[in-house]
């Protein structure tokens, strides 16, 4: 018997997913699989709001959706080599500083505007995405999440539809596995 995917809940943080192209189109693709939630921040709690201590979340809630799945995907679009900033208020609010969710997998889904040359030995940048996202691996290690190969599409600017479309394809595939 083939072995049941495992719950993924995909938390896409883009500031304005109706002008998105790129990740607009990996929620896209992966909205209609049976196992995955997809759960678009900024759609849900937008930039208003927030209490008199900055609390923007209904952390019960965001903390229900974690623990009911067996995987998340941070999917975001690279802003200054780091999360568009609800991303990283919902890391700061949602997740706690333990291990409450060891052993979840943790999946990022980054979409640069470079390329993935830019992002090399001798690009521009000068530091390598694992490098860029070394925090996020470490919040994965003291959590005790299990952190998968990052999945990246770089060079948004530069993709053609086909490329976006097989890109899109590959990430409801790497979904699809569990
Ligand atoms: C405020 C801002 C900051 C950005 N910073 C970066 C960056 O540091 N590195 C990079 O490769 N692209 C950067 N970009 C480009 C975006 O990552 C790119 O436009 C996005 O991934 C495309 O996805 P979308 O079609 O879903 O918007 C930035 C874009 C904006 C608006």
């Amino acid at each position: 018997m083939p072995k049941a995917a495992s719950s993924v809940l995909v938390l896409v943080a883009h500031p304005d997913l109706r002008r998105s192209r790129v990740n607009a189109a990996l929620a896209d693709a992966v909205r209609g699989l049976r196992h995955v939630t997809v759960h678009d921040l900024y759609g849900a709690y937008d930039t208003a709001g927030g209490d008199r201590r900055g609390a923007r979340f209904d952390v019960p809630r965001e903390r229900a959706l974690l623990g009911a799945h067996d995987t998340v995907v941070l999917q975001f679009p690279f802003y200054w080599y780091s999360t568009p900033p609800l991303l990283k208020q919902w890391l700061d609010e949602v997740v706690p500083y333990s291990r409450v969710y060891g052993g979840k997998g943790l999946r990022l889904a980054v979409t640069t505007g470079c390329t993935a040359h830019s992002y090399g030995p001798d690009g521009r940048t000068g530091f390598t995405m694992a490098e860029l996202l070394r925090p996020l691996e470490a919040m994965a290690r003291v959590t005790g999440m299990r952190l998968d190969t990052p999945y990246v599409v770089y060079g948004a600017g530069g993709l053609s539809d086909d490329a976006l479309k097989s890109a899109a394809e590959r990430y409801a595939e790497l979904l699809s596995a569990g």
